[in-house]
């Protein structure tokens, strides 16, 4: 599948952007560990939640849905049944990571396997400390790739892991392990991640404890305990609503607000670092919903300025860089990132997939080992050329370059836009109504 972009310069309205993906896989996970009936609304209807909800039909729970809405009959901490087939993770590294922590623990085996792109991401950054909790599993993939095979019946005891990366899916793997684990669990992470596993187990009546370290967090929780069913009703994602953002900001004429979106802490690095840029962004309406702050965000026109992105920021904006990698090249002056090498075992290498189609559209970048500098050409009307672009099976890659297409000065065609359906299955239709010359072509 392709996208073909004529150019356009107007990018408004109100847009309700897809369901938040990292919530959504949680929703599924927790709903079908607990005890009683889990009601999720507004679930993302995006083909890697939907791998994480068949992998647990897969294992013998109950789930019924209707559109958004999801009814989990959950099976208790050790309700889980035998797979009889291989648990297909599609294109998502959440299912597959977070997953291995449940697996770890059950008492039959189970194996994990991925598409093309899952199927080159590191898994050993699990494996390895479900290893020393006296876990079996092995990486069966070329370089400690998927698939990811786990031999069930074994007695899991807590550890004390110091993450040699900022990653929540490392962390929520090794606490959800901890769940069935002897003794007390304990994460550290060097930076701040997001804490979505930690509100969500706590909603979900376990005793989760956080405490602050010098840069990151440390979270502890003890094994043994039973999580109680609750209603869910799951924001809109603020890494879905990134491409909005930058849309509007970037275009000739923009102004967009974005209703019921999750900013969490640990999620809004791509506000900041907007802002910081020279974005006009607000938030208006902010409330809780079911322990995750949300707001409407509202974001116009902006002239944007290049800059050095703050260290602290890297892991709060993970997701969304792709998409600010269009922002600096419509900012003026050169932008900076470092210390964001986890970029480059995403669904795709993002730092050298978005170097080479920034390239091809007429931007002058430099890869750097953890980073990229950009040299921003946002004193004109047209900041990109025309061109052919490879999106790599990864979704954030095709959605972002069909965002520069508001400051192009010709055509851009987008290859591989299948797996925008992981994360955001209604975009296309939703960019077009805002404004984007897209097509789509099958
Ligand atoms: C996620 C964590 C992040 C993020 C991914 C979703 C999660 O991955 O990139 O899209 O839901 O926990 P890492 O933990 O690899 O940084």
């Amino acid at each position: 599948m392709k996208y073909k972009l004529t150019p356009s310069t107007t990018f408004t309205g109100t847009h309700k952007v897809a369901p938040d993906k990292s919530i959504s896989h949680r929703s599924i996970m927790f709903g079908s560990l607990a005890n009683g009936v889990t009601r999720v609304t507004n679930f993302l209807e995006g083909e890697d939640a939907l791998s994480t909800l068949q992998a647990f039909r897969d294992m013998g729970v109950q789930i019924e849905r209707d559109g958004d809405k999801v009814t989990i009959h959950g099976v208790g901490m050790n309700g889980l049944k035998a797979p009889t087939k291989p648990l297909d993770m599609g294109n998502s590294g959440t299912s597959m990571r977070l997953l291995s922590g449940i697996l770890a623990a059950q008492d039959f085996d189970s194996t994990m396997v991925g598409d093309a792109s899952l199927s080159k991401r590191p898994m050993e950054r699990v494996a390895g400390p479900l290893r020393q909790m006296g876990a079996k599993v092995t990486t069966t993939g070329e370089k400690s790739t998927p698939p990811v095979t786990i031999m069930g019946g074994q007695t899991l005891n807590a550890i004390h892991y110091e993450m040699p990366m900022a990653s929540a899916q490392v962390k929520s793997c090794l606490l959800l392990a901890g769940l069935w684990a002897n003794g007390e669990t304990v994460v550290a992470e060097p930076e701040i991640t997001r804490d979505h596993t930690e509100r969500m187990l706590t909603a979900f009546g376990y005793d989760v404890k956080v405490s602050p370290l010098a840069s990151g967090n440390e979270i502890r929780l003890t094994g043994g305990g039973t999580l109680t069913a609750c209603d869910i009703e799951v924001p809109a994602d603020i890494s879905s609503s990134a491409f909005f953002m930058v849309a509007a900001a970037i275009a000739g004429r923009g102004d967009v607000i974005l209703p019921k979106v999750g900013i969490n802490p640990t999620r809004t690095g791509v506000i900041d670092i907007l802002r910081l840029m020279g974005a006009d962004i607000t938030l208006k309406n902010q409330t809780l919903v079911g322990g995750e702050p949300v707001a409407d965000i509202c974001v116009k026109s902006s002239k944007l300025h290049g800059i050095e992105i703050p260290l602290h920021l890297v892991p709060l904006a993970i997701d969304e860089f792709p998409v600010l990698f269009v922002a600096a090249a419509c900012a003026t002056g050169k932008t900076i990132l470092r210390g964001a090498e986890e970029l480059r075992v995403k669904e795709s290498d993002r730092i050298q997939v978005m170097a080479d189609g920034l390239t091809t559209l007429g931007i002058d970048c430099a890869v750097l080992d953890d980073g990229i500098e950009i040299v921003g050409k946002g004193e004109g009307e047209f900041v990109f050329g025309g061109g052919a672009i490879e999106s790599h099976h990864d979704h954030r890659i095709a959605m972002s370059f069909a965002v520069a297409s508001l400051r192009a000065s010709d055509e851009i065609v987008i290859n591989g836009t299948e797996t925008v359906a992981t994360s955001f299955p209604s975009f296309a239709n939703l960019v077009k109504e805002a404004g984007l010359g897209l097509e789509v072509i099958a």
